[in-house]
C-alpha cells in the first residue's frame, strides 16, 4: 500500500507565481513584495490588481481598475430580494455563500458559457468577472448587515475607496482616515496566502471550468471552518471566556492539558509568528495609542496569552496567526463578531480570482488518487439473505 499525505501537507498542488512564504523566517510576499511593506504603502485597490496582474499598476491603470470596481458595487434589487427572503439569524458566511453562488443565475450574460473551453482563459473575460466579484463581494456583506437589523441597505458610495466605502455601507458611518486606513491594511494582509484550503478549493472548483461566481461560492465555504478562516470568530469567544489577563496562565494550562486547540495559534506554513499577526499587532497598538489607551479588554487579555502560550507552544513551532489579532481589530471597529470572517472572505477574493485566472489559463482538471482501504470485490447478498 503507497503512502498518502494527510492533509496534503508538504504536497505541491501547483505551480504558482502569486505569493510566496518562508515559515522559518516568517516572510509573506505578494508577487515578490513582503506584506508589511503592502500594508504600510499600498491600498486593497492597489494590491489586488498586483496579484491579478503581477506587476505594480502604473497610475492610469490603477485609476481605470479602481473606476471599474466603484462602477460595478450595486447588485440588483433581485438579489436583495433573495437576500430579504434569508433567515435574519443565519451566519454571515452561509449567506454569503449562498447568494455569490446565486450572482451566477441573476447574470447569466455574464457567465455565458464559452462557446470553446479555450474562451475560459480568455484575460477579457477573467478580468471582467475579477471586478464584479471582488466589487459586489463587499456589497453583499453590507447589506445583509442591515437588512438582518431591519435597515434598509445602503447604497454604495462612488467617492469612497473600497476600504472607506466598506465601512460605511456596514456601519452607517463614513469612518475617520485613520480607521479606515487600518480597514484598508487588513484588507491588504488577508488578501492572499498562497495554496490554502480555500484557495485549494477554488482552483479545483476552476479546474472543472465552473462559473467564476461558483468558484468563488465554494471557496467561501471552505473558508468558512473554524480551522482557516472561521478561527478569527473563535478567537474572540475564546477571549471572552478567558475573561481577564489574570485568569490566562490557569485557562491555558487547563486547555493544554485537555489538548484543546488555543484558537489563531499555529499554522502550518510558519514555524514563527505569522508576518500578518506582527502587523495586526502593530496596527492594534497604533490604534491604542490613537485612541489614548481607550480600548477593549480583548487586547491585554490577548496579549498575555501571546506571552504564556509562548513558553508552552513555542518549541512545537506554535505562534499566533492571522487571527489572533485581526477580530480584536474588527472588534474596535464595530463590525460584528460573526462578520469577521466575511472580511476575511471578501479581502480574500482577489487571491482566489488571481489563482482562478492563473488555473484556467493553463488548465488540467485536478483529479487526484486514493490509497484504498475498503473491501476487495464480494458478492452482491440479495436483501432476503442478509
Ligand atoms: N493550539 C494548541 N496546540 C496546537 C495548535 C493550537 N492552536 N496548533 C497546533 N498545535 C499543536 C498540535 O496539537 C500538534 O501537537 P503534537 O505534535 O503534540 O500533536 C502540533 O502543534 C502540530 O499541529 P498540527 O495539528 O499537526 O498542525 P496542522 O498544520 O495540521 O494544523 C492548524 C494547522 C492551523 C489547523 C492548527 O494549528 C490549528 O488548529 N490552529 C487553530 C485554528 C486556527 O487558528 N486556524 C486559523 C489558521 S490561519
Amino acid at each position: 500500500m503507497s503512502a498518502h499525505a494527510r492533509g496534503l501537507a508538504g504536497v505541491p498542488a501547483t505551480q504558482s507565481g502569486i505569493s510566496s512564504i518562508d515559515g522559518e523566517k516568517g516572510v509573506l510576499a505578494y508577487r515578490g513584495y513582503p506584506i508589511d511593506v503592502l500594508a504600510a504603502h499600498s491600498h486593497y485597490e492597489e494590491t489586488a490588481l498586483l496579484l491579478l496582474d503581477g506587476a505594480l499598476p502604473g497610475a492610469a491603470q490603477l485609476s481605470a481598475f479602481d473606476a471599474e470596481l466603484r462602477a460595478n458595487r450595486a447588485v440588483t434589487p433581485e438579489v436583495t430580494a433573495l437576500m430579504r427572503a434569508l433567515p435574519r439569524n443565519g451566519h454571515p458566511m452561509h449567506m454569503l455563500q449562498s447568494v455569490v453562488a446565486s450572482l451566477g443565475m441573476f447574470y447569466p450574460d455574464e457567465i455565458s458559457q464559452p462557446s470553446s473551453s479555450r474562451s475560459y482563459a480568455d484575460p477579457d473575460y477573467a478580468r471582467r468577472m475579477a471586478i464584479k466579484i471582488i466589487a459586489r463581494t463587499a456589497t453583499l456583506a453590507a447589506y445583509w448587515e442591515r437588512l438582518r437589523q431591519d435597515k434598509a441597505p445602503l447604497p454604495p458610495r462612488a467617492d469612497l475607496g473600497f476600504a472607506a466605502n466598506l465601512l460605511y455601507m456596514l456601519t452607517g458611518a463614513e469612518p475617520e482616515p485613520f480607521v479606515a486606513r487600518l480597514m484598508d491594511a487588513c484588507l491588504i494582509l488577508h488578501a492572499e496566502h498562497t495554496i490554502n484550503a480555500s484557495t485549494f478549493t477554488a482552483m479545483v472548483t476552476g479546474s472543472t471550468l465552473a462559473n467564476p461566481y461558483s468558484v468563488i461560492s465554494a471557496a467561501i465555504g471552505a473558508l468558512s471552518g473554524p480551522l482557516h478562516g472561521g478561527a478569527n470568530q473563535r478567537v474572540l469567544l475564546m477571549l471572552d471566556e478567558i475573561g481577564s489577563p489574570a485568569h490566562v496562565q490557569d485557562w491555558l494550562d487547563k486547555k493544554l492539558e485537555q489538548k484543546e486547540i488555543i484558537w489563531g495559534m499555529g499554522h502550518r506554513e510558519y514555524n514563527v509568528k505569522d508576518p500578518r499577526a506582527v502587523v495586526l499587532h502593530d496596527l492594534i497598538e497604533k490604534l491604542v495609542q490613537h485612541r489614548g489607551g481607550k480600548v477593549s479588554h480583548y487586547y491585554a487579555i490577548a496579549h498575555t496569552l501571546e506571552e504564556a502560550a509562548k513558553e508552552r507552544l513555542a518549541a512545537k513551532g506554535v505562534y499566533p496567526n492571522v487571527d489572533f489579532y485581526s477580530g480584536i481589530l474588527y472588534a474596535e471597529l464595530g463590525i460584528p463578531t460573526d462578520q469577521f470572517t466575511v472580511l476575511f472572505a471578501i479581502a480574500r477574493t482577489a487571491g482566489w480570482l488571481a489563482h482562478w485566472c492563473e488555473q484556467i489559463a493553463d488548465n488540467r482538471i485536478f483529479r487526484p488518487t486514493q490509497v484504498y482501504t475498503g473491501e476487495a470485490l464480494r458478492e452482491y447478498v440479495p436483501l432476503k439473505d442478509r
